[in-house]
């Protein structure tokens, strides 16, 4: 664990506790790359397979933490992460765990907690790619907490991915996390429900993709959202080429087509009452983006 060690030419040995689909990838890279691994989970049979590449298959928690400098955990979520930590007791004195299931910032800061009480040199991380682009050169990885020890194993931690560190908070891996899949799943969710809505015409997905994934990137994305980012740290949302009525409209407009064609409508009709809070709330004429200071703010109360 110094810095003469994470300097060394030779890979780093291992230990990778939770073999899901992801930590299967992270152990299998891992190996790839020349780093002794030494896997656990808690059914072992998932281990089979990286024996076979040469991984050592620990037969308890403990054994596995104690085989190497670095721990990466990859479990279900923070309370699975505890409850097999526990069961190593002092194995984990002087060792280093980087702990990569998603969950919540508070769930982090508790774990910092966990580990300074046993002595663990503690570094919290998210993995945004799926198993299949782990340890590819662009996968992003991102880490927040102690910067001393992402430092130290940065060339470890290299081997699964991209790593990005975040910042001393370590809530801000998760935090970036749940904000980088919130907008994946509403933007998943805008393109599917719109898939629905022409699929009540007979439009198949091909045909209507076509036309949406390349309109969505120039004439949203490019033209209405990257130009405008700054304004969001400004509350400024100009509406001169647009107002948020205009859009309250269109959104009605959304909501009374998906009721005539028979098709889901919660999700345009949500859009719409955020809108029409907003407006409420005094950005009549402003933009759409004006509905940002409605995402500010906790939800009311009904
Ligand atoms: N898969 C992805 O595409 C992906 C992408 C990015 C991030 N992640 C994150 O990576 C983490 C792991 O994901 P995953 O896809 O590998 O699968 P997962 O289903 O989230 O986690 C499976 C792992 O958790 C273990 N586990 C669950 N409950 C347990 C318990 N009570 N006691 C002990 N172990 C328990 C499983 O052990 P058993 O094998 O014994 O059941 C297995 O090792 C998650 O936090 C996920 O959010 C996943």
């Amino acid at each position: 664990m110094t810095n003469q060690q994470s300097a060394s030419p030779q890979p780093q040995p291992v230990t990778v506790i939770g073999l899901g689909p992801m930590g299967v990838a992270l152990a299998g890279t891992l190996l790839e790359r020349g780093h002794p691994t030494t896997v656990w989970n808690r059914t072992p049979e998932r281990a089979n397979g990286l024996v076979a590449q040469g991984a050592h298959r620990a037969g308890t928690v403990a054994e596995a933490v104690s085989a190497s400098p670095v721990t990466i955990m990859c479990l279900k979520d923070y309370e699975t992460m505890h409850t097999v930590s526990d069961s190593a007791g002092d194995a984990w004195k002087g060792r280093v765990l980087v702990n990569l299931n998603s969950g919540t910032p508070k769930e982090a800061h508790t774990a910092v907690s966990w580990a300074a009480d046993r002595g663990v040199d503690y570094l919290d991380g998210a993995i945004m790619v799926p198993p299949a682009l782990v340890g590819h050169p662009d996968s992003i990885f991102l880490y927040s907490g102690a910067q001393a020890v992402f430092d130290e194993h940065r060339t470890t931690l290299a081997s699964m991915g991209g790593p990005r560190y975040l910042g001393p908070d370590p809530g801000l891996a998760v935090l970036y996390n749940a904000a980088l899949l919130d907008m994946m799943y509403a933007t998943m969710n805008g393109f599917l429900h719109a898939v629905a809505l022409v699929g009540s015409a007979n439009v198949s997905a091909v045909t209507f993709a076509d036309l949406a994934l390349n309109w969505f990137m120039p004439s949203v994305v490019d033209s209405s959202l990257t130009a405008q980012v700054p304004n969001l740290d400004s509350s400024n949302y100009p509406g001169d080429m647009g107002t948020l009525e205009m859009n309250l409209n269109a959104l009605e407009h959304i909501t009374r087509t998906c009721e005539e064609q028979g098709i889901h409508s919660d999700q345009p009709r949500l859009m719409k009452e955020i809108a029409a809070q907003a407006i409420a709330e005094g950005y009549s004429g402003k933009n759409y983006l004006a509905v940002f200071e409605v995402f500010k703010k906790a939800t009311q109360a009904p």
